[in-house]
């Protein structure tokens, strides 16, 4: 599979971190939020500063103040452990739970990479761990244009996870359709020259039919680690700590990009 190369800017070099990872997912709603959340719990108890990103977060609730709220930005908080607001992880917050582009569009404010790329950059100034979480699956549209004057310019979450170069972590929601997901992932990820750095089997529903027989076929295909099994939860409060419990950071060394 061949895709355009990334069109936006190349970062400057920043600080190694101790552990780094942009978190993608086979779909959304498979449990990339509660992954990225337990990465963070393993990364906290190692004692590093560690912190959350969600770049684009499309639907929200109303505080009592009337802040727009958004449940991933939320978890991604509590699960940290730097002194850090929704704001400085969460760069655009949109109230619609649409696509991003077109929560963008209709709320008249359109993702800029330039705003996306100066958050990651704030955040890894801080951290030793940073866990990026994307948003839907792997190539989600973020903007039609990258430099507001070229109508045939598209960019996505692929494009800022080829500007960031970190591992990528997929999550794979264990759920009917997730093999054609998996794989079209791991190729698109692979096409943007970026590392798989692991895969994780998340049982979002209580039931899979053959589940051993999807896991194993996984296993032979994704050419990445499997860092745990998730079992189905039934726990509502320290879900991040139970998942993390089941998952092993994949760690290589210091983490550039
Ligand atoms: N292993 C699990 N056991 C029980 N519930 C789960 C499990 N994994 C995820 N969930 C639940 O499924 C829902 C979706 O999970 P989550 O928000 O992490 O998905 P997501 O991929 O981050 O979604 P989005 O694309 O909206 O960011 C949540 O309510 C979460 O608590
Ligand atoms: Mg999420």
């Amino acid at each position: 599979m061949k895709l355009a190369p990334s069109s936006l800017p190349a970062l400057p070099a920043l600080p190694a971190l101790q552990f780094g990872c942009f978190v993608t997912g086979t779909d959304t709603d498979v449990g990339k939020t509660l992954i990225a959340a337990a990465l963070l719990r393993l990364c906290v108890a190692r004692g590093w500063r560690s912190v959350g990103m969600k770049p684009v977060a499309a639907g929200g609730t109303q505080d009592e103040q009337g802040a727009w709220r958004n449940v991933d930005v939320e978890q991604l908080l509590a699960a940290g452990n730097l002194p850090v607001t929704a704001d400085d992880i969460n760069p655009y917050r949109y109230r619609e739970a649409i696509a991003p582009h077109l929560a963008a569009a209709h709320e008249g404010r359109p993702i800029e990479a330039s705003v996306l790329l100066a958050s990651y950059q704030q955040l890894r100034q801080q951290a030793e761990a940073l866990v990026v979480e994307g948003a839907g699956g792997f190539m989600v549209p973020l903007a039609n244009d990258v430099n507001g004057d070229d109508a045939g310019s598209h960019y996505g979450l692929d494009d800022f996870a080829a500007a960031l170069q970190l591992p990528v972590i997929l999550v794979v929601g264990m759920r009917l359709g997730c093999l054609n997901h998996a794989l079209l992932t791991q190729a698109a990820i692979q096409a943007r020259g970026l590392k798989l750095a692991g895969w994780v089997a998340n049982r979002v529903t209580p039931q899979m039919s053959c589940f051993e027989e999807n896991l194993a076929t996984l296993q032979s295909r994704l050419q990445a680690p499997l860092l745990g099994v998730v079992p189905h939860l039934s726990v509502r409060h320290g879900m991040a700590d139970a998942a993390a419990a089941c998952l092993r950071l994949p760690l290589s060394g210091k983490q550039g990009g």
